[in-house]
């Protein structure tokens, strides 16, 4: 997804911004450029391709305090120079960063074309610069709303006019906008990740909401009206968390931080007490969690998947009928919504827009929606307005791994919140309970098998595709793992409920399509055994994930196995030495394990 940042103060911009475009890049880009207000003009520097290449360009002395700055994931037009952000108009004073969609762009482009204006790139986002320039004003934000009141879309956008040196404009619709308060000196970002090497106290601008920056301060108005008070936010995250410190990649950083982000999602939500949990910031009383009849989660991507498992807890713990589906299509059906339902919203980046827009359809209709998110203060989490934080700590890998986990493990928290209001008894809570308390050090024991999981990847690394199978709520691990596998070490993965071998997935068991198995000992065990024996009498590669016991009763090509946990957190375990097979499997095939090609670490438009 593409990145904002922004800075006007007392240092020199350039550094501050490059610095920052460094920090976002995790979130994937093609192209990457930056616009400094210099005596009463604009310079501005941009190319396709990474932020070094830009750095390139840079002069060494580039004298200047106030500028803006962006990578670009191509949307409208391909990734290159021309196409690179800032946009200026015409006469070069007014330069824009953009992130998001203008779907009227192409009428916006004729019409500018019409009037004479040389356009100089194919995309949206350069029909801004102009419409500011066509808008002259008293004051600059004063142009800018005139643009914007033109489009129809998404936007979070930054914009500097040349002349006037002490001023940068920022307004969002869609798209996350995030001001960083320093000491007479104020940071702008599309991610707090950019932000948090200088500040920790932030504020996030709302949908429809302007704000006017000065080395001093900020104010904040609605882009039709009138002003808006805003109260800073701290961040709470560590410049460390943005560093890969020892780890090769941000990716097998992030696996081996699980246990201590578990720690983190726990922390302060066991209730031994009545053995149970406590759940700040659900703003739902008791009673009326008795009266919720149904659970519907959404999410996507990973998000999603771990919406399933969440789905399979509550159903497990709190006997409430639960179910997940993808938020990406969750609008398109006109959904029916029911008072007696409880949604919930998946997303640790809080920023997805389709999720986004299921939180919006939810809450349209009158439903009551929570969020499970990791960025504090994110889009979704303020749009629901209830709901848990993950605590993870910022996860910068594209994929994710610390976030699936705590996600899942935020759920059987919830799920046991939830029974124990309902049957779950008291001798089952405290078990439970103590279940969770466990896993972060039982992580930790399955992080000491890489080197068994290291060979095991060398043999699918030689495959073009795999397949994952499980059984109820090992099918979402199934799935989890496949999305891993195909999502960073590009290999073709597919999940199919193991019961489903014979309905046709069989007919591609060969010697070439490896099968992996997620078998808990569990009471389907012997159905497992039987799926392996199917796919082995057709010389099919298995690798079985199974808890520690007696020998298997049918030969495999690799066994993994974890440390026993309570039935329904076992999935949780079972998850994690398949991150750590697609890390390997996607370092043996030399992908880009942090940023896989085409994907985004947040993906805030449709
Ligand atoms: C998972 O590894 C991917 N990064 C992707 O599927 C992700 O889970 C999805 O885009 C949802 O992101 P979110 O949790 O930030 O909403």
């Amino acid at each position: 997804m593409c990145g904002i940042v922004g800075y006007i103060g007392k240092r020199d911009a350039a550094p501050i911004l490059i610095e920052g475009l460094h920090r976002l890049e995790y979130r994937g880009y093609d192209s990457a450029g930056i616009a400094l207000v210099r005596g009463k003009s604009l310079s501005v520097f941009k190319s396709k391709g990474k932020v070094r290449e830009l750095e390139r360009l840079l002069p060494e002395r580039l004298k200047s305090s106030t500028g803006i700055a962006h990578t670009r994931w191509a949307t409208h037009g391909e990734p290159s120079d021309r196409n690179a952000h800032p946009h200026v108009d015409a006469s070069g004073r007014f330069a824009v960063v953009h992130n998001g969609i203008i779907e009227n762009s192409a009428q916006l482009r004729r019409q500018l074309v019409a009037n004479g204006t040389q356009l100089q790139s194919d995309t949206d986002s350069e029909v801004l610069a102009h419409l500011i320039a066509a808008h002259p004003a008293e004051r600059l934000e004063d142009s800018v709303r005139a643009a914007l009141r033109l489009i129809t879309g998404t936007y979070g956008i930054a914009v500097l006019d040349g002349e006037r040196p002490d001023t940068l404009i920022v307004a969002r619709n869609g798209s996350p906008v995030v001001l960083g308060i320093g000491d007479r000196e104020m940071y702008v970002a599309s991610d707090p990740a950019a932000l948090v090497r200088h500040t920790q106290s932030v504020v996030h601008l709302d949908d429809g909401e302007l704000a006017v920056v000065h080395a001093e301060g900020f104010e904040t108005f609605l882009l039709d009206g009138g002003p808006t008070s805003k109260t800073p936010a701290t961040l709470a995250w560590s410049e460390e968390s943005f560093d890969k410190g020892e780890f090769t990649h941000f990716t097998r950083k992030e696996i081996a931080e699980q246990p201590d982000a578990v720690r983190r999602t726990l922390s302060g939500r066991l209730e031994p007490r009545f053995q149970t949990t406590h759940i700040g910031g659900l703003e739902l009383a008791a009673r009326e969690l008795l009266a919720v009849r149904r659970v519907k989660i959404l999410g996507c991507g990973s998000a999603y998947i771990s919406g399933r498992l969440g789905a399979q807890l509550i159903e497990q713990l709190a006997r409430v009928p639960a179910d997940a589906e993808p938020a990406s299509e969750f609008r398109y059906r006109n959904p029916v919504i029911e008072a007696d339902t409880l949604y919930i919203a998946v997303s640790q980046s809080g920023e997805t827009f389709d999720t986004l827009a299921a939180v919006q359809e939810i809450k349209r209709k009158g439903g009551r929606v929570l969020g499970i998110v990791n960025v504090v203060g994110s889009t979704i989490a303020r749009e629901c307005g209830r709901g848990m934080y993950l605590h993870a700590g910022p996860e910068i890998a594209v994929v994710s791994t610390k976030t699936f986990t705590c996600t899942a493990v935020a759920f059987a928290l919830l799920a046991v919140h939830l029974g124990r209001l309902r049957d779950l008894s008291t001798a089952r809570g405290a078990q439970l309970l103590q279940a969770l308390a466990g896993l972060p050090a039982q992580i930790e024991t399955i992080l000491t098998q890489e080197p068994a999981i290291e060979s095991l990847a060398q043999s699918i690394a030689r495959q073009q595709n795999a397949y994952f199978v499980g059984r109820a709520a090992s099918f979402a691990i199934a799935m989890e793992g496949a999305l891993k596998l195909k999502e960073v070490s590009y290999l073709h993965a597919e999940a199919y409920p193991a019961s489903e071998l014979k309905h046709g997935p069989l007919a591609l068991i060969c010697p070439e399509m490896p099968t992996v198995i997620i078998m808990p000992r569990d009471e389907l065990f012997a159905k497992n055994v039987a799926t392996i024996e199917e796919i082995r009498a057709r010389k099919g590669p298995t690798y079985v994930v199974t808890h520690a016991g007696e020998p298997l009763p049918v030969a495999v090509d690799g066994v993994i196995e974890v440390p026993k946990s309570e039935p329904e957190l076992d999935p949780i375990l079972l998850n994690i030495p398949l991150q750590l097979l697609a890390y390997h499997v996607a370092l043996a095939r030399g992908s880009n394990v942090d940023q896989p090609r085409n994907l985004a670490k947040s993906v805030t438009v449709e």
